[in-house]
C-alpha cells in the first residue's frame, strides 16, 4: 500500500497551519467532537465539502436512546445484538445506549429542534429492528439536516474553531511519536496546505458512492478512512456493507438515492408486490421492521419471484395530513416526482446506506496510531457488529465524539513536530481525466455486481482480481486533483472490502453468500 497520495513541492509552498487538534469532516461526529474539546483549545476543521454535504445532514430517521420509563438499557442493548446479528461487542454497545439519553439532553440544552408533543415531550419515532418507540427526531424527517445545522452554527461561533470548507485532506501524516498533521487540498484554486497537530480526528462519513445506487452523497467515498490505513490505522469488519431497503426509484438527486426512512414503516407502512401482495408477513416476527439487512434481502427475493423490477411502500392508512406533517422531506420528494402519498404507494428499491466497518478503535475513538482518532460512520467501534441498527449511527457520533474530546482533554499532547519531507515525483504516472472517470465507473460496477446485498464465491473472486489490477494501475499515480485522488481511496477500500468479503466463510449480517 503507498504509504502518501501527495508528497510533491507544493507541499510545503504555504506555511503551515498549527493547530491542538484537526478534525476531517464536519457532520455530527466532527462538530460534536469539536464542541466537547475545551475552549483553550485551538482546532481546524477540514472538511471537503460545505456544512449541508454530509451524510449526517441526509440522515431522516433520528437518534435511538432510552427515552422513556418502559424502555431499559438492556433493551436497546439486545436490539442492537439481535440487528448486529451477534457480532457486536459488547461493552462498547454498552457504552453506546448508556451514555445515549445524557447526549440527547446535551443536544436539548444546546437547542437542536427536537420534534415535541403539547406537554413538552420528545416525540418519540420506530424504526426496524426496535421493539418500541425510542427514536428522537427534528423537523420530521430532518434530523440530520437540523442537529448538524445547529452544531455548525455553535461551532462557527466558538473562537476556537476555524472552520475550512472546500478543502480536501489528502493524506494523514506521523513521526516517532504519532499523527503530526495531515495535508490538505484546497478546492477553489488546488492550493496544498499543511495542517500540523498532534491530535487528529477523522470523521470524514461512509464509503457509499464506491457503488452505483446509494444514498450517500458525493462526498462519501472513503477517503478518511484510505488516508487513515496508510498511516497505519488498522481497518475492521469491512465486508460489513448495509443496503437500506427502501430508496425511491424515481432516480438520483445530486448523485444519490433519496431515502424513504425505515420510520414511514415505523409508522404503520407496509411492503407490497406490484399486485398488491404484502409479502414480509411471515417471512419474520417483526415482518415490515425486521432488522433492515433481512427486510433488503426479503425484497431482492420477492422481486426475483415475480420478476418486477420495484416494490411498493403502502402508506393508505394514514391521512396525507399526518403523513405530510410527519415526513414533510419525504412527502415533498414524492410530490416533486409525481408520486401522492398516502393515495400513491411509494415505489421502492434497496441501495447502500451504511458501513459497519472502518477504522478500528477503541473505547474512546483512538486507534492503533498515537494521537489519531476516528469518529461517526468511518470508524468502526463495534457497536454495529454485522448490521447497524436503525438510529444509533448519530447515536455513535454523539457518544463517541464527546468520548474522543474527553481522551484528548485528558491526554494532551504538545511534543513539537518536524515538516514532513518533501519527494521527487520524477517516476510517477499522469492519467487523463477521461480514463480516470472511466475506471471510477468500471468500479463502482464490479463493487455493485460482485459485494452487494446477495454475494456469490465466483463473482466475488472475479471482483477481487479486477479490483487488484485497478489498483495496481494507479499505485504510482501523480494525485494531484481530487478525481484522482478519491479514486485512488475508492480503490484502497474496495480492495479491503473484497479480500474480508472473501475471508469471511460464513453468511452473517450483511455479508450474506448465496453459495
Ligand atoms: C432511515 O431513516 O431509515 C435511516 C436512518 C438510519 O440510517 O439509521
Amino acid at each position: 500500500m503507498r504509504r502518501i497520495l501527495y508528497r510533491g513541492e507544493k507541499l510545503l509552498q504555504n506555511p503551515p497551519k498549527e493547530y491542538d487538534v484537526v478534525i476531517a469532516g464536519s457532520g455530527i461526529a466532527g462538530l460534536y467532537a469539536a464542541l466537547n474539546l475545551p475552549e483553550d483549545k485551538k482546532i481546524a476543521i477540514v472538511t471537503k465539502t460545505e456544512i449541508d454535504g454530509s451524510n449526517s445532514w441526509m440522515a431522516q430517521g433520528g437518534i435511538a436512546a432510552v427515552l422513556t420509563p418502559e424502555d431499559t438499557y438492556l433493551m436497546h442493548e439486545e436490539d442492537t445484538f439481535t440487528a448486529g446479528a451477534g457480532l457486536c461487542k459488547k461493552e462498547a454497545v454498552q457504552v453506546l445506549v448508556e451514555e445515549g439519553p445524557e447526549n440527547i439532553r446535551q443536544l436539548e440544552k444546546w437547542q437542536v429542534p427536537f420534534d415535541y408533543n403539547e406537554d413538552g415531550d420528545l416525540i418519540l419515532g420506530r424504526e426496524g429492528g426496535h421493539r418500541l418507540r425510542r427514536i428522537a427526531h427534528a423537523g420530521g424527517d430532518a434530523t440530520g439536516r437540523e442537529t448538524t445545522k445547529r452544531l455548525g452554527q455553535l461551532a462557527m461561533q466558538k473562537k476556537n474553531i476555524d472552520i475550512y470548507f472546500k478543502h480536501y485532506m489528502i493524506d494523514i501524516f506521523t513521526d516517532e511519536n504519532g499523527v503530526c498533521g495531515i495535508s490538505a487540498f484546497r478546492e477553489k484554486d488546488g492550493e496544498i496546505f499543511l495542517f500540523l497537530a498532534r491530535h487528529i480526528i477523522v470523521a470524514t462519513g461512509g464509503i457509499g458512492q464506491i457503488y452505483r445506487h446509494t444514498t450517500n452523497p458525493l462526498g462519501a467515498v472513503g477517503d478518511g478512512m484510505a488516508a487513515a490505513a496508510r498511516a497505519g490505522a488498522v481497518l475492521e469488519n469491512m465486508e460489513m456493507v448495509q443496503f437500506h431497503p427502501t430508496t425511491l426509484t424515481a432516480g438520483e438527486v445530486d448523485g444519490r438515492l433519496f431515502l424513504i426512512s425505515e420510520a414511514v414503516r415505523g409508522e404503520g407502512a407496509k411492503l407490497k408486490n406490484g399486485k398488491g401482495e404484502y409479502f414480509m408477513q411471515g417471512k419474520h416476527p417483526m415482518a415490515d421492521l425486521a432488522p433492515r439487512d433481512i427486510v433488503t434481502r426479503c425484497i431482492l427475493k420477492e422481486l426475483r419471484r415475480t420478476g418486477e423490477d420495484r416494490a411498493y411502500l403502502d402508506c393508505s392508512h394514514m391521512t396525507r395530513e399526518f403523513f405530510s406533517a410527519r415526513f414533510p422531506t419525504i412527502f415533498a420528494q414524492c410530490e416533486r416526482v409525481g408520486i401522492h402519498v398516502p393515495e400513491d404507494a411509494i415505489p421502492i428499491h434497496p441501495a447502500q446506506h451504511y458501513f459497519m466497518g472502518g477504522v478500528q478503535t477503541g473505547l474512546f475513538a483512538e486507534t492503533a496510531v498515537p494521537g489519531l482518532y476516528a469518529c461517526g460512520e468511518v470508524s468502526c467501534t463495534g457497536v454495529h457488529g454485522a448490521n447497524r441498527l436503525a438510529s444509533n449511527s448519530m447515536l455513535e457520533c454523539l457518544v463517541f465524539g464527546r468520548r474522543c474530546a474527553q481522551h484528548i482533554t485528558k491526554h494532551f499532547r504538545t511534543d513539537p513536530i518536524a515538516l514532513p519531507a518533501v519527494a521527487e515525483s520524477a517516476h510517477e504516472i499522469k492519467f487523463s481525466a477521461e480514463e480516470v472517470a472511466a475506471d471510477r465507473k468500471a468500479l463502482r460496477k464490479t463493487v455493485s455486481d460482485c459485494f452487494g446485498p446477495v454475494r456469490h464465491r465466483a463473482e466475488m473472486a472475479a471482483g477481487e482480481q479486477q479490483i487488484a489490477a485497478l489498483l495496481q494501475k494507479y499505485e504510482n499515480a501523480v494525485c494531484e486533483n481530487v478525481p484522482e485522488m478519491e479514486l485512488c481511496n475508492m480503490l484502497l477500500i474496495a480492495d479491503k472490502i473484497a479480500k474480508a468479503a472473501i475471508a469471511r466463510k460464513e453468511s452473517v449480517g450483511a455479508h450474506y453468500v448465496e453459495d
